[in-house]
């Protein structure tokens, strides 16, 4: 059999004390889909990076072809055919998407004569096989991420890469995005193309991935072709133990309306006539499709994008939001949906960071803050089972998936009156899922108001004690929780269940 088109062997990296990778073998054949899993922080970025040149190997080969590589750096990865499409594109975004391609694709000198004519035409060419309708003249900054990430895809395409990598690719994309991208990966296979496919949804990796490795503390646990291994199976390589996908329920039916909306809407963003309550101990769920304005409404809640119209009420209180200050004064927390960019300050520790919005509740006098401090932080690190070298690490040496954690732990630690939680559950593993999920709850139970948007159906399905439904930047109805999902989907897209 011909060499792979990529070989690892026994690859090793350090982070200062913290063992990432501790000798890890990995293949990819030509024509293949072959996905990489694991908890959050099991090195598969880490092994991305070192693929990309990003980040020396401590030990270890690399291969490509059949022929050892070494010291790989980005631009000599690409040039070897490597490309990877990450979650954050990284596009200019004042030019245009013809030019952004020209700049990747073309090798510069100063004096040639740029045939803008062919340049978009190459673009079109490129945006068509992939099934993209945006058009070559559009400026970057105006398209959505998931736009920008098919952007990045013709770039690959375009450069004519061999194997193509993506970290957690779908992770803020409509259905209907993922499924035009699912179809480009399948494109991209067929033109023996070897995706490395990085993702936290299952079905998602049955569906689409040929072979699949599991990492484990920065170890391989296994590779396996999907058809032989189900869901079960994948999570107990993963976790070591088994995960159930239960949503836990509400013990006690919920008090009176902390939250109260009428006609709350906000021209500038494009949301309207929005009105319902939200009780003490109810978790409201949000659904709906992305773009349907859910995010727009959590932060004129949270005074980001103050309403223009209508009346919000707090514990009996007519609030007007204009800042996050005002909301905080007044009990809102919110946590962003977009928490790798928001949320965690990289160069403080992990323990300031969970605890910098309760600074002056919790610590009166400074001599008790550190105490307190580690006291409060260990037991989120210990909730969330946060992967760390331990809370005095910066925010930085975190992975992806638990930055997301840290970012959710601070909110939830300021004990809010209405607590506002955005996808709080993307990009994090499956067994940290359900401990966030009991931790929602908990609160709850305490008699908090929580709003929790998803894009994750069964997860406002199976959490939301109600669930409204928004689209076109209003709320169009309020279903039970548990509602048959068809149903939360019919009234998401504006048809008739
Ligand atoms: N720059 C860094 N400095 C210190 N430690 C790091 C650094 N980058 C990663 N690590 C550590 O290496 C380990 C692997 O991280 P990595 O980002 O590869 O995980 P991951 O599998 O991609 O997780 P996720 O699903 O959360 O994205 C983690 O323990 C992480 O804390
Ligand atoms: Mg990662």
């Amino acid at each position: 059999m011909s060499s792979p088109l990529l070989a690892l062997r026994q690859i090793v990296k350090n982070y200062g004390g913290v063992r990432a990778l501790r000798g890890v073998d990995f293949d990819l054949r030509a024509g293949e889909v072959h996905a990489l899993l694991g908890e959050n922080g099991a090195g598969k970025s880490t092994l991305i990076k070192i693929v990309t040149g990003a980040h020396a190997p401590d030990g270890g080969t690399i291969s490509l072809a059949g022929q050892p590589v070494a010291d790989l750096t980005p631009a000599s990865a690409r040039a070897l055919g490597i490309a990877c499409i990450y979650q954050q594109p990284a596009l200019f975004p004042d030019l245009t998407v013809a030019e952004n391609l020209a700049l990747r694709l073309d090798a510069t000198s100063a004096h040639a004569r740029v045939d803008w004519t062919a340049r978009r035409a190459r673009a079109t060419a490129l945006l068509d096989r992939i099934g993209a309708a945006i058009a070559p003249d559009t400026e970057v900054c105006t398209l959505s991420m998931p736009e920008q990430q098919l952007v990045e895809i013709a770039c690959a395409l375009g450069s004519g890469a061999r194997i193509v990598i993506m970290d957690e690719p779908t992770a803020s994309l409509t259905q209907k995005e993922q499924h035009l991208l699912y179809a480009v990966v399948r494109d991209l296979r067929k033109n023996g193309v070897g995706v490395i496919y990085i993702s936290h949804r299952l079905e998602e990796i049955s569906a689409l991935a040929d072979r699949v490795t599991v990492l484990r503390d920065g170890q391989s646990v296994g590779t396996h072709a999907v058809g032989d291994i189900n869901e079960a199976g994948l999570i107990r390589l993963m976790v070591g133990r088994e995960v159930a996908q239960i949503y836990p329920a509400a013990e006690s039916a919920p008090g009176a309306p902390v939250l109260s909306l009428r006609g709350v809407g906000c021209t500038a963003s494009g949301v309207h006539d929005v009105s319902f309550d939200v009780r003490a101990g109810e978790i409201f769920g949000l659904g709906g499709l992305v773009g349907a304005g859910r995010t727009e409404l959590a932060r004129i809640l949270f005074g980001l994008t103050p309403a223009d119209s209508g009346q919000i009420t707090l514990a009996g209180e007519t609030l007007l939001l204009r800042s996050p200050q005002d909301a905080v004064a007044h009990g809102i927390a919110y946590v962003p949906e977009d928490r790798r960019r928001h949320g965690v300050v990289l160069e403080l520790p992990i323990a300031q960071n969970i605890t910098m919005a309760v600074h002056r509740r919790l610590f009166p006098t400074t001599w008790l803050r550190f105490g307190a401090e580690r006291a409060l932080a260990l037991d989120y690190i210990r909730d969330l089972a946060v992967k760390c070298a331990g809370p005095d690490a910066p925010g930085g040496s975190l992975s992806g998936g638990n930055q997301q954690k840290i970012a959710l732990a601070r909110w939830l630690a300021t004990r809010p009156k209405l607590l506002i939680l955005d996808e709080p559950t993307q990009g994090v593993d499956i067994g940290a899922k359900s401990e966030i999920h009991k931790i929602i709850r908990r609160l709850a139970q305490e008699g908090l108001a929580v709003i929790l948007i998803s894009s994750d159906l069964p997860e406002v399905i199976g959490m939301g004690d109600r669930i409204g439904v928004m689209a076109h930047g209003t709320l169009r109805t309020i279903l039970p929780g548990g509602s048959d999902p068809h149903t939360v989907m019919a009234a998401a897209l504006g048809t008739a269940a």
